[in-house]
Protein backbone atom coordinates (compact mmCIF):
# COMPACT_ATOMS: atom_id res chain seq x y z
CA UNK A 1 0.00 0.00 0.00
CA UNK A 2 1.70 3.42 -1.35
CA UNK A 3 1.85 6.15 1.22
CA UNK A 4 -1.85 8.10 2.07
CA UNK A 5 -1.70 11.73 0.76
CA UNK A 6 -2.15 14.72 3.05
CA UNK A 7 -4.73 16.35 0.88
CA UNK A 8 -4.86 19.45 3.11
CA UNK A 9 -1.08 20.09 2.51
CA UNK A 10 -1.35 18.98 -1.22
CA UNK A 11 -4.01 22.33 -1.62
CA UNK A 12 -1.79 24.39 -0.28
CA UNK A 13 0.39 24.07 -3.25
CA UNK A 14 -2.63 25.04 -5.64
CA UNK A 15 -3.23 28.77 -5.10
CA UNK A 16 -7.00 28.91 -7.38
CA UNK A 17 -8.20 25.88 -4.17
CA UNK A 18 -8.18 28.80 -1.79
CA UNK A 19 -10.10 31.35 -3.72
CA UNK A 20 -13.87 31.45 -3.28
CA UNK A 21 -16.49 31.41 -6.03
CA UNK A 22 -20.35 33.10 -6.82
CA UNK A 23 -21.07 35.01 -3.37
CA UNK A 24 -18.22 33.81 -1.21
CA UNK A 25 -18.58 30.28 -1.38
CA UNK A 26 -15.34 28.16 -1.30
CA UNK A 27 -14.39 26.58 -4.30
CA UNK A 28 -14.89 22.97 -4.89
CA UNK A 29 -13.23 21.73 -7.77
CA UNK A 30 -14.45 18.71 -9.23
CA UNK A 31 -13.92 19.27 -12.81
CA UNK A 32 -10.24 17.90 -13.14
CA UNK A 33 -10.83 15.48 -16.22
CA UNK A 34 -11.53 18.37 -17.72
CA UNK A 35 -8.55 20.34 -16.95
CA UNK A 36 -6.75 19.95 -13.87
CA UNK A 37 -5.60 22.81 -11.58
CA UNK A 38 -1.45 23.96 -11.71
CA UNK A 39 0.55 23.65 -8.22
CA UNK A 40 2.82 26.86 -7.35
CA UNK A 41 5.80 25.16 -8.51
CA UNK A 42 4.39 24.70 -12.56
CA UNK A 43 3.62 28.49 -12.40
CA UNK A 44 7.10 29.35 -10.86
CA UNK A 45 8.91 27.25 -13.50
CA UNK A 46 7.29 28.60 -16.48
CA UNK A 47 7.54 32.39 -15.33
CA UNK A 48 11.49 31.68 -14.31
CA UNK A 49 11.78 30.29 -17.83
CA UNK A 50 10.37 33.66 -19.46
CA UNK A 51 12.41 35.29 -16.54
CA UNK A 52 16.14 34.03 -17.63
CA UNK A 53 16.12 32.07 -20.49
CA UNK A 54 13.36 32.68 -22.86
CA UNK A 55 14.58 31.92 -26.44
CA UNK A 56 13.45 29.84 -29.80
CA UNK A 57 14.67 26.18 -29.13
CA UNK A 58 17.16 24.45 -32.08
CA UNK A 59 18.22 27.33 -33.29
CA UNK A 60 20.69 30.44 -33.01
CA UNK A 61 24.08 30.19 -31.39
CA UNK A 62 23.68 32.52 -28.06
CA UNK A 63 23.29 31.67 -24.93
CA UNK A 64 19.81 32.12 -24.31
CA UNK A 65 18.90 29.50 -27.11
CA UNK A 66 21.69 27.53 -25.63
CA UNK A 67 19.51 27.39 -22.21
CA UNK A 68 16.16 27.44 -23.66
CA UNK A 69 16.95 24.38 -25.68
CA UNK A 70 18.19 22.61 -22.58
CA UNK A 71 15.17 23.50 -20.48
CA UNK A 72 12.93 22.25 -23.53
CA UNK A 73 15.14 18.66 -23.62
CA UNK A 74 14.93 18.16 -20.21
CA UNK A 75 11.39 18.80 -19.67
CA UNK A 76 10.88 15.58 -22.42
CA UNK A 77 13.45 13.69 -20.70
CA UNK A 78 11.38 14.34 -17.41
CA UNK A 79 8.20 13.45 -19.68
CA UNK A 80 9.93 10.40 -20.77
CA UNK A 81 11.03 9.08 -17.63
CA UNK A 82 7.57 9.34 -16.36
CA UNK A 83 5.84 7.25 -18.77
CA UNK A 84 8.57 4.72 -18.94
CA UNK A 85 9.72 5.86 -22.86
CA UNK A 86 13.21 6.90 -24.34
CA UNK A 87 12.86 10.92 -24.75
CA UNK A 88 13.45 10.41 -28.25
CA UNK A 89 10.21 9.16 -29.00
CA UNK A 90 8.16 11.56 -27.38
CA UNK A 91 6.98 14.38 -29.61
CA UNK A 92 5.34 17.80 -27.93
CA UNK A 93 2.33 18.54 -29.98
CA UNK A 94 -0.35 21.29 -29.08
CA UNK A 95 -2.64 18.89 -27.03
CA UNK A 96 -3.89 15.41 -27.06
CA UNK A 97 -6.31 16.58 -29.78
CA UNK A 98 -3.27 17.56 -32.15
CA UNK A 99 -1.51 13.98 -31.21
CA UNK A 100 -4.57 12.05 -32.54
CA UNK A 101 -4.89 14.37 -35.69
CA UNK A 102 -1.50 13.81 -36.43
CA UNK A 103 -1.65 10.07 -36.02
CA UNK A 104 -4.64 9.89 -38.75
CA UNK A 105 -3.04 12.38 -41.09
CA UNK A 106 0.00 9.95 -41.22
CA UNK A 107 -2.63 7.55 -43.11
CA UNK A 108 -4.33 10.06 -45.09
CA UNK A 109 -1.16 12.07 -46.31
CA UNK A 110 0.55 8.71 -46.60
CA UNK A 111 -2.08 7.48 -48.82
CA UNK A 112 -1.89 10.26 -50.82
CA UNK A 113 1.39 10.49 -51.20
CA UNK A 114 1.35 6.96 -52.57
CA UNK A 115 -1.40 7.79 -55.13
CA UNK A 116 1.52 10.32 -56.50
CA UNK A 117 3.83 7.46 -56.64
CA UNK A 118 5.79 8.12 -53.92
CA UNK A 119 7.33 5.30 -51.53
CA UNK A 120 5.35 4.91 -48.26
CA UNK A 121 5.63 2.67 -45.66
CA UNK A 122 2.45 0.55 -46.66
CA UNK A 123 0.69 0.19 -43.07
CA UNK A 124 -0.16 4.08 -44.03
CA UNK A 125 -1.74 3.73 -46.97
CA UNK A 126 -5.27 3.24 -46.63
CA UNK A 127 -8.46 2.34 -49.33
CA UNK A 128 -11.93 1.16 -50.19
CA UNK A 129 -11.98 -2.31 -48.44
CA UNK A 130 -9.51 -1.37 -45.17
CA UNK A 131 -10.98 -0.66 -42.48
CA UNK A 132 -10.16 1.09 -39.13
CA UNK A 133 -11.16 0.21 -35.70
CA UNK A 134 -12.65 2.94 -32.55
CA UNK A 135 -14.65 2.68 -29.77
CA UNK A 136 -18.66 3.60 -29.10
CA UNK A 137 -16.74 5.91 -26.11
CA UNK A 138 -14.45 7.43 -27.44
CA UNK A 139 -13.78 11.74 -26.89
CA UNK A 140 -14.88 13.31 -30.47
CA UNK A 141 -10.88 14.11 -30.60
CA UNK A 142 -9.96 10.07 -31.45
CA UNK A 143 -13.59 9.72 -33.74
CA UNK A 144 -13.62 12.51 -36.00
CA UNK A 145 -10.23 12.52 -37.03
CA UNK A 146 -10.83 9.01 -38.22
CA UNK A 147 -13.95 9.46 -39.70
CA UNK A 148 -12.72 11.96 -41.87
CA UNK A 149 -9.71 9.61 -42.65
CA UNK A 150 -12.46 7.51 -43.84
CA UNK A 151 -14.52 9.66 -45.91
CA UNK A 152 -11.36 10.61 -47.52
CA UNK A 153 -9.96 7.40 -48.39
CA UNK A 154 -12.99 4.98 -48.54
CA UNK A 155 -12.01 3.26 -45.89
CA UNK A 156 -14.84 1.66 -43.77
CA UNK A 157 -15.08 3.23 -39.65
CA UNK A 158 -15.98 0.15 -37.31
CA UNK A 159 -16.66 0.51 -33.86
CA UNK A 160 -16.93 -1.76 -30.33
CA UNK A 161 -19.85 -1.27 -29.03
CA UNK A 162 -20.77 -0.45 -25.13
CA UNK A 163 -22.45 -2.64 -22.94
CA UNK A 164 -25.31 -1.29 -20.50
CA UNK A 165 -23.11 -1.16 -17.50
CA UNK A 166 -20.57 1.00 -19.68
CA UNK A 167 -17.84 -1.81 -20.35
CA UNK A 168 -16.67 -2.48 -23.90
CA UNK A 169 -18.37 -5.38 -25.87
CA UNK A 170 -15.89 -7.98 -25.78
CA UNK A 171 -17.60 -9.60 -28.60
CA UNK A 172 -17.51 -6.88 -31.10
CA UNK A 173 -13.24 -6.82 -30.89
CA UNK A 174 -13.29 -9.54 -33.83
CA UNK A 175 -14.56 -6.33 -35.77
CA UNK A 176 -10.31 -6.48 -35.70
CA UNK A 177 -9.55 -8.12 -38.78
CA UNK A 178 -7.22 -8.68 -41.69
CA UNK A 179 -8.79 -5.66 -43.18
CA UNK A 180 -7.69 -3.42 -40.47
CA UNK A 181 -5.29 -0.58 -40.91
CA UNK A 182 -5.72 1.52 -37.55
CA UNK A 183 -7.04 0.60 -34.06
CA UNK A 184 -7.48 3.72 -31.97
CA UNK A 185 -9.00 3.14 -28.76
CA UNK A 186 -9.30 5.83 -24.98
CA UNK A 187 -7.37 3.66 -22.41
CA UNK A 188 -9.88 5.64 -19.71
CA UNK A 189 -13.27 6.91 -20.74
CA UNK A 190 -13.82 10.94 -20.28
CA UNK A 191 -17.57 10.07 -19.87
CA UNK A 192 -17.92 7.02 -18.21
CA UNK A 193 -15.01 6.72 -16.41
CA UNK A 194 -14.36 3.24 -17.67
CA UNK A 195 -10.87 1.70 -17.90
CA UNK A 196 -10.39 -0.47 -20.80
CA UNK A 197 -8.09 -3.88 -21.24
CA UNK A 198 -6.12 -1.57 -24.17
CA UNK A 199 -3.13 -4.34 -23.48
CA UNK A 200 -5.88 -6.96 -24.98
CA UNK A 201 -7.15 -4.45 -28.09
CA UNK A 202 -3.51 -3.52 -28.92
CA UNK A 203 -2.53 -7.30 -28.99
CA UNK A 204 -5.05 -8.04 -31.69
CA UNK A 205 -4.30 -4.80 -33.48
CA UNK A 206 -0.62 -6.30 -33.55
CA UNK A 207 -1.64 -9.36 -34.54
CA UNK A 208 -3.23 -8.14 -37.81
CA UNK A 209 -0.67 -5.80 -38.45
CA UNK A 210 -2.50 -2.58 -37.71
CA UNK A 211 -1.52 0.39 -36.03
CA UNK A 212 -2.77 0.71 -32.60
CA UNK A 213 -3.07 3.75 -31.17
CA UNK A 214 -4.36 4.69 -27.43
CA UNK A 215 -5.61 7.94 -26.01
CA UNK A 216 -4.80 7.94 -22.45
CA UNK A 217 -5.62 11.80 -21.94
CA UNK A 218 -7.78 10.37 -18.28
CA UNK A 219 -5.21 7.40 -17.51
CA UNK A 220 -1.60 9.08 -17.66
CA UNK A 221 -2.52 11.76 -15.30
CA UNK A 222 -3.92 9.50 -12.45
CA UNK A 223 -2.19 6.19 -12.02
CA UNK A 224 1.28 4.82 -13.24
CA UNK A 225 1.15 3.89 -16.67
CA UNK A 226 4.48 2.40 -18.80
CA UNK A 227 3.07 3.45 -22.64
CA UNK A 228 5.71 0.86 -23.75
CA UNK A 229 3.68 -1.66 -21.67
CA UNK A 230 0.23 -0.93 -23.70
CA UNK A 231 2.08 -2.71 -26.80
CA UNK A 232 0.39 0.36 -28.55
CA UNK A 233 2.45 1.81 -31.44
CA UNK A 234 1.17 5.39 -30.41
CA UNK A 235 -0.09 6.93 -27.30
CA UNK A 236 -1.72 10.83 -27.01
CA UNK A 237 -2.37 12.78 -23.90
CA UNK A 238 -2.52 16.26 -23.01
CA UNK A 239 -0.50 18.18 -20.28
CA UNK A 240 -3.18 20.52 -19.08
CA UNK A 241 -4.89 17.20 -17.47
CA UNK A 242 -2.00 16.85 -15.69
CA UNK A 243 -1.43 20.17 -13.65
CA UNK A 244 0.73 21.28 -16.57
CA UNK A 245 -0.16 24.28 -18.68
CA UNK A 246 -2.57 24.28 -21.22
CA UNK A 247 -0.79 24.36 -24.95
CA UNK A 248 0.71 21.31 -24.63
CA UNK A 249 0.61 17.44 -25.48
CA UNK A 250 2.38 14.03 -26.19
CA UNK A 251 2.51 11.80 -28.60
CA UNK A 252 4.43 8.91 -27.49
CA UNK A 253 5.61 6.42 -30.44
CA UNK A 254 7.37 3.81 -31.12
CA UNK A 255 10.47 4.48 -32.43
CA UNK A 256 10.35 2.34 -35.60
CA UNK A 257 6.86 3.45 -36.39
CA UNK A 258 8.10 7.62 -35.68
CA UNK A 259 10.63 6.62 -38.16
CA UNK A 260 8.17 5.36 -40.97
CA UNK A 261 5.03 7.81 -40.74
CA UNK A 262 4.71 10.49 -42.60
CA UNK A 263 5.25 14.15 -41.04
CA UNK A 264 2.11 16.05 -40.53
CA UNK A 265 2.68 19.66 -39.97
CA UNK A 266 5.54 20.29 -42.34
CA UNK A 267 7.70 23.96 -42.07
CA UNK A 268 10.91 25.31 -40.04
CA UNK A 269 12.84 22.82 -37.59
CA UNK A 270 11.27 19.38 -38.88
CA UNK A 271 13.68 19.23 -42.17
CA UNK A 272 17.19 17.63 -42.78
CA UNK A 273 17.65 19.63 -46.29
CA UNK A 274 15.49 21.98 -48.30
CA UNK A 275 15.73 22.52 -52.02
CA UNK A 276 12.80 24.79 -53.91
CA UNK A 277 11.64 21.46 -56.02
CA UNK A 278 11.23 19.38 -52.28
CA UNK A 279 13.05 18.28 -48.89
CA UNK A 280 13.86 15.85 -46.64
CA UNK A 281 12.69 15.59 -43.10
CA UNK A 282 14.69 15.48 -39.86
CA UNK A 283 14.68 12.22 -37.70
CA UNK A 284 12.20 12.02 -34.80
CA UNK A 285 10.85 13.74 -33.05
CA UNK A 286 11.83 16.62 -34.99
CA UNK A 287 10.17 15.27 -37.78
CA UNK A 288 7.11 16.50 -36.38
CA UNK A 289 7.35 19.43 -34.12
CA UNK A 290 7.29 22.21 -37.22
CA UNK A 291 8.02 25.57 -36.18
CA UNK A 292 8.75 27.35 -32.62
CA UNK A 293 7.51 24.56 -30.19
CA UNK A 294 6.04 25.41 -26.93
CA UNK A 295 8.61 25.81 -24.75
CA UNK A 296 7.70 27.29 -21.02
CA UNK A 297 5.11 24.84 -21.08
CA UNK A 298 7.12 22.24 -21.81
CA UNK A 299 8.76 23.42 -18.86
CA UNK A 300 5.81 23.87 -17.14
CA UNK A 301 5.32 20.40 -17.73
CA UNK A 302 8.35 18.97 -17.28
CA UNK A 303 7.92 20.66 -13.73
CA UNK A 304 4.42 18.98 -13.37
CA UNK A 305 5.95 15.35 -13.73
CA UNK A 306 8.79 16.04 -11.00
CA UNK A 307 5.72 17.16 -9.08
CA UNK A 308 3.41 14.04 -9.54
CA UNK A 309 6.72 12.15 -8.64
CA UNK A 310 7.00 13.75 -5.53
CA UNK A 311 3.68 12.85 -4.29
CA UNK A 312 3.94 9.74 -5.40
CA UNK A 313 2.00 8.14 -8.72
CA UNK A 314 1.00 5.05 -6.80
CA UNK A 315 -0.71 6.90 -3.95
CA UNK A 316 -2.56 9.52 -6.32
CA UNK A 317 -3.85 6.06 -8.04
CA UNK A 318 -4.90 4.67 -4.34
CA UNK A 319 -6.64 8.13 -3.19
CA UNK A 320 -8.40 8.73 -6.29
CA UNK A 321 -9.76 5.01 -5.77
CA UNK A 322 -11.14 5.66 -2.46
CA UNK A 323 -12.09 8.46 -3.15
CA UNK A 324 -14.60 7.17 -6.29
CA UNK A 325 -15.42 4.39 -4.62
CA UNK A 326 -16.88 6.62 -1.60
CA UNK A 327 -18.58 8.74 -4.56
CA UNK A 328 -20.05 6.05 -6.15
CA UNK A 329 -21.76 4.85 -2.70
CA UNK A 330 -22.87 8.49 -1.97
CA UNK A 331 -24.31 8.83 -5.46
CA UNK A 332 -26.12 4.95 -5.43
CA UNK A 333 -27.90 6.28 -2.24
CA UNK A 334 -29.65 9.08 -3.66
CA UNK A 335 -33.09 8.82 -5.09
CA UNK A 336 -33.87 9.52 -8.68
CA UNK A 337 -29.69 9.39 -9.11
CA UNK A 338 -28.89 6.91 -11.99
CA UNK A 339 -24.95 6.12 -12.98
CA UNK A 340 -23.87 6.43 -16.43
CA UNK A 341 -20.76 4.22 -16.41
CA UNK A 342 -19.15 1.53 -14.20
CA UNK A 343 -20.93 1.68 -10.52
CA UNK A 344 -18.55 -1.24 -9.40
CA UNK A 345 -15.39 0.58 -8.29
CA UNK A 346 -13.46 -1.99 -10.60
CA UNK A 347 -11.46 -0.94 -13.62
CA UNK A 348 -13.01 2.81 -13.78
CA UNK A 349 -11.64 6.11 -13.04
CA UNK A 350 -12.36 9.11 -10.95
CA UNK A 351 -15.06 10.45 -13.61
CA UNK A 352 -18.41 9.86 -12.64
CA UNK A 353 -21.26 10.81 -14.99
CA UNK A 354 -25.13 10.56 -13.62
CA UNK A 355 -28.36 11.83 -14.48
CA UNK A 356 -30.95 13.12 -12.13
CA UNK A 357 -35.03 11.76 -13.10
CA UNK A 358 -36.65 14.96 -13.92
CA UNK A 359 -33.91 17.31 -13.89
CA UNK A 360 -31.81 18.46 -17.50
CA UNK A 361 -27.66 18.37 -16.53
CA UNK A 362 -27.38 22.17 -17.05
CA UNK A 363 -30.19 22.22 -14.18
CA UNK A 364 -27.99 20.37 -11.41
CA UNK A 365 -24.82 21.48 -13.13
CA UNK A 366 -26.76 25.83 -11.99
CA UNK A 367 -27.33 24.24 -8.76
CA UNK A 368 -24.19 22.85 -7.72
CA UNK A 369 -21.93 25.99 -9.63
CA UNK A 370 -24.47 28.69 -7.04
CA UNK A 371 -23.07 26.62 -4.14
CA UNK A 372 -19.34 26.96 -5.05
CA UNK A 373 -19.35 23.21 -6.83
CA UNK A 374 -17.44 23.05 -10.48
CA UNK A 375 -18.32 19.67 -12.42
CA UNK A 376 -19.22 19.56 -15.95
CA UNK A 377 -22.56 18.87 -17.95
CA UNK A 378 -23.22 18.20 -21.45
CA UNK A 379 -21.95 15.09 -24.09
CA UNK A 380 -18.60 15.89 -22.88
CA UNK A 381 -17.39 15.41 -26.84
CA UNK A 382 -18.79 11.55 -26.55
CA UNK A 383 -22.07 12.47 -28.13
CA UNK A 384 -22.33 8.80 -29.42
CA UNK A 385 -21.70 7.61 -25.75
CA UNK A 386 -24.52 9.71 -24.45
CA UNK A 387 -26.86 8.31 -27.57
CA UNK A 388 -26.03 4.99 -26.54
CA UNK A 389 -27.59 5.67 -22.82
CA UNK A 390 -30.37 7.57 -24.60
CA UNK A 391 -29.34 10.84 -22.27
CA UNK A 392 -28.56 13.94 -24.40
CA UNK A 393 -25.85 15.02 -21.22
CA UNK A 394 -24.78 13.60 -18.43
CA UNK A 395 -23.50 15.74 -14.85
CA UNK A 396 -20.05 14.52 -14.42
CA UNK A 397 -17.66 15.30 -11.08
CA UNK A 398 -14.17 14.10 -11.23
CA UNK A 399 -11.85 14.42 -8.77
CA UNK A 400 -7.49 14.41 -8.59
CA UNK A 401 -4.80 14.61 -6.04
CA UNK A 402 -6.46 17.62 -4.12
CA UNK A 403 -9.88 16.46 -3.31
CA UNK A 404 -11.16 14.39 -0.32
CA UNK A 405 -14.53 13.57 1.14
CA UNK A 406 -15.60 16.85 1.73
CA UNK A 407 -15.79 17.68 -2.08
CA UNK A 408 -18.06 14.64 -2.70
CA UNK A 409 -20.81 15.47 0.17
CA UNK A 410 -20.45 19.01 -0.96
CA UNK A 411 -21.59 17.71 -4.42
CA UNK A 412 -23.76 15.36 -2.81
CA UNK A 413 -25.99 17.91 -0.74
CA UNK A 414 -26.04 20.34 -4.06
CA UNK A 415 -27.95 17.60 -5.62
CA UNK A 416 -30.03 17.17 -3.07
CA UNK A 417 -30.39 20.76 -3.04
CA UNK A 418 -31.40 20.78 -6.87
CA UNK A 419 -33.70 17.78 -6.49
CA UNK A 420 -35.45 19.70 -3.75
CA UNK A 421 -35.27 23.28 -5.95
CA UNK A 422 -36.94 21.82 -8.64
CA UNK A 423 -39.31 19.66 -6.65
CA UNK A 424 -38.10 16.40 -7.70
CA UNK A 425 -37.44 14.86 -4.47
N1 LIG B 1 -11.75 16.25 -22.73
C1 LIG B 1 -12.06 17.08 -21.63
C2 LIG B 1 -13.23 16.59 -20.82
O1 LIG B 1 -13.55 15.44 -20.85
C3 LIG B 1 -12.16 18.52 -21.98
O2 LIG B 1 -13.86 17.36 -20.16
Amino acid sequence: MAARLDVPRIRKDFPILARTVRDDRPLVYLDSAATSQKPTAVLDAERAFYETSNAAVHRGAHQLAEEATDAYEDARSAIAGFVGARSEDIVFTKNATEGLNLAAYAFSNGTDKSRQGHSIDPRFVVGPGDSIVVTEMEHHANLIPWQELCAKTGAELRWIGVDDDGRLRREDFGLIDATTKAVSVVHQSNILGTLNPVEEIMAQARSVGAVGIVDACQSIPHMSVDVVDLGADLVAWSGHKMLGPTGIGLLWGRTEILEAMPPFLTGGSMIETVFMESSTFAPPPQKFEAGVPMVAQAVGLGAAVRYLEDVGMASIADHEHELTGYALAQLSQLPGVRIIGPTDNVDRGSAISFVVDGLHPHDVGQVLDDRGVAVRVGHHCAWPTCRRFAVPATTRLSTYLYNDTTDIDAAVEGIVAAQEFFGVA
